[in-house]
C-alpha cells in the first residue's frame, strides 16, 4: 500500500505534494513526509499521522521546484516518525520514498549493508542505503539506482531525489502502481493519476522493472539493462470533480448516494444502439469455452463474487467457484479442464489477487478482469477486461463498486446465457433501470436508516446479520461494512446455521439484522427470528415487498428476485455508516486500513 507523489517543475513544490498526497490517504494514512530539494539542500518533513498533521508541520517559508511524498500503511516497523518516508542514506545525499514490500531486504543487508547503521525498522531504508553503497562503486548515480533495483525482490514503487541533482527524479516500479504524469515544463510521478490530476490529465504508463528519468522538460524510460522504451501518453479520462466531496461530509454517504446513478451508467454503457447488450467478442466466446468459472477476489469483491456466482449458475447455467485470493494463491484447488477467471477488483492492484493472476497465467489459462481502474495492473494483465463505470471509489469501505460488479456480473450472466441460447423470462436492461430507481426510494429514507442504526447499534459490542440464500451473502458484506468503519464486532450468518454454534452468542439485547428478501426461505429466515428473539435479541427484519410482515423495521422496495443484492445491501451500507458516524469513528478512514491493498 502506500501512495507516493513526485514533481520536478518551475513552481513551489511543497503544495503540489501535500494535494496529491491528501488524495493518495487512501492508500495508506499512518504517517507521512515529503523531501523537498533547493540550493540549500534537502528538506526533510515526516510526521506520524495524517497529511492534516504534515500540512502544518511543514515550513511554508522553504521554496524548492522539486520533492517527493509519501503516505504511509505500515507494513515493517511501527508507524512513527522514524519509520515514516522519505528515508535517506547516511551521507543524506539520497533521500527515497517507496510503496511496496521488499522480500529479500534482510538478505541484502546482510550481504551488502553489515557496516550500515540503520535508524529505522523499515525494508525501505536497505534500498537506499544501498543505492549510496553501490554510488561509492560506480561514481554515478543512474547507475547505482538501476544496479540497486536490479537487486530487489518484491514489489516496489520508487521515487528518488539525489541531493547533488537539481534536475532529476530516478523513478522505478515492480509489481506497485506508479505513472508518471507529463506536463508543460513539469513532470510528477505518482501512484494513481487522482493525485496530480490538477496538474494533468496527461500519463505515462511504466511497466514493471522499468526505470524512469524525470526531468523538468523530459522523461526518459528505460529497460533495467538500459534500454531506452519509447512510450506514449495517454489522457486519464477522470472528471476532477468526480474526486471531490463536494457538500458531503463523507466520500462514504456521497457513494452510496451515487448508486442509482452507476446502475444508469453501467446500463448506458453495455447496451447498443438497438437496446441490446454490447460485450466484446472475444469475451463472449472466452465464457462459452469454459467448462468452470473461478471467481477470484478480497473483501467486499469477494463477497460480490459470492453474488455473481449465483447469478452466473442461475441464469447461464455454468458451474462457478468464487475464492478468497489469498488463500488460493497458496492452496489451489483441483482445476477443472477448460477454466475461466474472472478477478473481481475495484482498484485492480489488490497484491493477493495479482497472485493468483501471474500463477494462473503461467499454467496458460485465460483471465477476464472486471475492475473499476481499466489501465490498472490485473487489467493490463489479464487477457480481457470489463468495467464497472463506478467513477472512481475513495471512502476506503467499498460500497458502490460492489453493487457495480454485481450488475456487471448480472450482465455477463444474461450475455452469456443469450449466446447458449437459453431462454430467459427477463428483461435485465428493464429489470436493472427498476433497481436504480429502488436504491433510490432508499437512500432518500436516509433518517429512517439513521434512527435504526441509533436504536440497534450505537451501544451494541456486536451484531450479527443473518440470511438465506441470496440474503446471506448479502449478510456477510454488511457485516463486514459494519465492522470496518463502526468497529463493532458484527459476523453474517446463514440462518439455518445459527442453531449449530453461533445461537450461544445470543444474550437479551443482542442485535440481530435479518434479511427477507427471498420468497422461498421467507417462512424458514422467520423462524430463525424467532429462535433468536426467544433468547433475547434484539432483531430487525428488513423485507422485500410483497414478503413483508407487520412488525419488519424496513421494508424495500420489489425488485427481481436475482437483483435484491443490489437493493438489500444499500440499507446495510446506511447502517454502517450512521452507526460510524453515531460512534464518532473515522468513516472514510477506518483505522488499520488502506483502499488499495498492494501487499501480500
Ligand atoms: C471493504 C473493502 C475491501 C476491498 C478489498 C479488495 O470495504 O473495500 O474489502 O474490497 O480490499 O479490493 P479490490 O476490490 O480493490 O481488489
Amino acid at each position: 500500500m502506500c501512495g507516493i507523489v513526485g514533481y520536478i517543475g518551475n513552481k513551489d513544490s511543497k503544495g503540489i505534494l501535500l494535494n496529491g498526497l491528501e488524495k493518495l490517504e487512501y492508500r495508506g494514512y499512518d504517517s507521512a513526509g515529503i523531501a523537498t530539494l533547493n540550493e540549500d539542500g534537502v528538506k526533510l518533513t515526516k510526521v506520524k499521522g495524517r497529511i492534516a498533521t504534515l500540512r502544518e508541520s511543514v515550513d511554508e517559508s522553504i521554496q524548492a521546484t522539486m520533492g517527493i511524498g509519501h503516505t504511509r500503511w505500515a507494513t515493517h516497523g511501527v508507524p512513527s516518525v522514524m519509520n515514516a518516508h522519505p528515508h535517506q542514506a547516511t551521507s543524506g545525499r539520497f533521500t527515497l520514498v517507496h510503496n511496496g514490500v521488499i522480500e529479500n531486504y534482510q538478505d541484502l543487508k546482510k550481504e551488502n549493508l553489515s557496516d550500515v547503521a540503520f535508524v529505522s525498522e523499515t525494508d525501505t531504508e536497505v534500498i537506499v542505503q544501498l543505492i549510496e553503497k553501490l554510488y561509492n562503486k560506480y561514481q554515478d548515480t543512474a547507475e547505482a539506482f538501476r544496479q540497486a533495483m536490479g537487486l530487489l525482490k518484491g514489489s516496489y514503487a520508487i521515487a528518488m531525489i539525489d541531493a547533488e541533482d537539481h534536475d532529476t527524479l530516478y523513478v522505478s516500479k515492480n509489481k506497485s502502481p506508479l505513472l508518471v504524469g507529463l506536463g508543460e515544463g513539469f513532470n510528477v510521478v505518482a501512484s494513481d493519476a487522482m493525485a496530480t490530476l490538477k496538474e494533468t490529465d496527461q500519463y505515462l504508463e511504466i511497466y514493471d522493472q522499468e526505470i524512469v528519468l524525470v526531468n523538468r522538460s523530459f522523461v526518459e524510460v528505460q529497460t533495467l539493462n538500459g534500454t531506452v522504451v519509447d512510450r506514449k501518453p495517454y489522457t486519464a479520462k477522470i472528471d476532477a470533480s468526480d474526486i471531490e466531496k463536494g457538500t458531503y461530509a463523507h466520500y462514504m454517504l456521497k457513494e452510496i448516494d451515487e448508486q442509482p446513478f452507476v446502475m444508469r451508467n453501467i446500463i448506458k454503457e453495455y447496451q447498443d444502439e438497438n437496446n441490446q447488450m454490447k460485450l466484446n467478442a472475444d469475451i463472449r466466446k472466452a465464457m462459452q469455452a469454459a467448462d468452470r468459472i473461478y471467481i477470484i477476489a478480497a473483501g467486499t469483491s469477494y463477497h460480490a463474487g459470492l453474488v455473481g456466482k449465483e447469478l452466473l449458475e442461475k441464469l447461464a447455467n455454468i458451474p462457478v467457484e468464487v475464492h478468497v485470493a489469498s488463500e488460493f494463491s497458496y492452496n489451489m484447488p483441483l482445476l477443472s479442464e477448460k477454466p475461466l477467471f474472472i478477478f473481481l477488483s475495484q482498484s485492480g492492484e489488490t497484491a493477493d489477487s495479482r497472485a493468483v493472476l501471474v500463477k494462473i497465467k503461467e499454467m496458460g489459462h485465460p483471465a477476464l478482469t472486471i475492475t473499476n481502474v481499466p489501465g490498472s495492473t490485473l487489467s493490463r494483465e489479464a487477457d480481457f477486461t470489463l468495467h464497472l463505470y463506478a467513477g472512481p471509489e475513495i471512502a476506503v469501505a467499498s460500497t458502490k463498486a460492489y453493487t457495480a460488479q454485481i450488475a456487471v456480473l448480472a450482465i455477463l450472466a444474461v450475455d452469456t446465457a443469450k449466446e447458449k441460447g437459453l431462454e430467459l423470462a427477463f428483461d435485465l436492461i428493464q429489470e436493472l433501470a427498476i433497481v436504480a430507481n429502488a436504491i433510490e426510494v432508499l437512500t432518500d429514507q436516509k433518517e429512517v436508516m439513521e434512527e435504526l442504526a441509533r436504536d440497534y447499534l450505537a451501544i451494541a459490542r456486536n451484531a450479527f446479520f443473518i440470511g438465506r440464500s441470496a440474503d446471506y451473502n448479502v449478510c456477510v458484506e454488511g457485516a463486514l461494512k459494519l465492522k470496518e468503519v463502526s468497529y463493532i464486532q458484527a459476523e453474517g450468518f446463514a440462518g439455518g446455521e445459527l442453531k449449530h454454534g453461533t445461537i450461544a452468542l445470543i444474550e437479551e439485547g443482542t442485535p440481530i439484522i435479518a434479511l427477507a428478501t427471498q420468497e422461498n426461505v421467507n417462512y424458514a429466515i422467520r423462524s430463525n427470528v424467532q429462535e433468536v428473539v426467544s433468547r433475547g435479541a434484539n432483531a430487525m427484519v428488513i423485507s422485500m415487498k410483497g414478503l413483508e410482515q407487520d412488525t419488519d423495521a424496513f421494508v424495500l422496495p420489489h425488485v427481481h428476485e436475482v437483483l435484491t443484492p443490489l437493493v438489500s445491501v444499500i440499507p446495510l451500507q446506511l447502517l454502517a455508516y450512521y452507526a460510524a458516524l453515531q460512534l464518532d469513528r473515522d468513516v472514510d478512514k477506518p483505522r488499520n486500513l488502506a483502499k488499495s491493498v498492494t501487499v501480500e
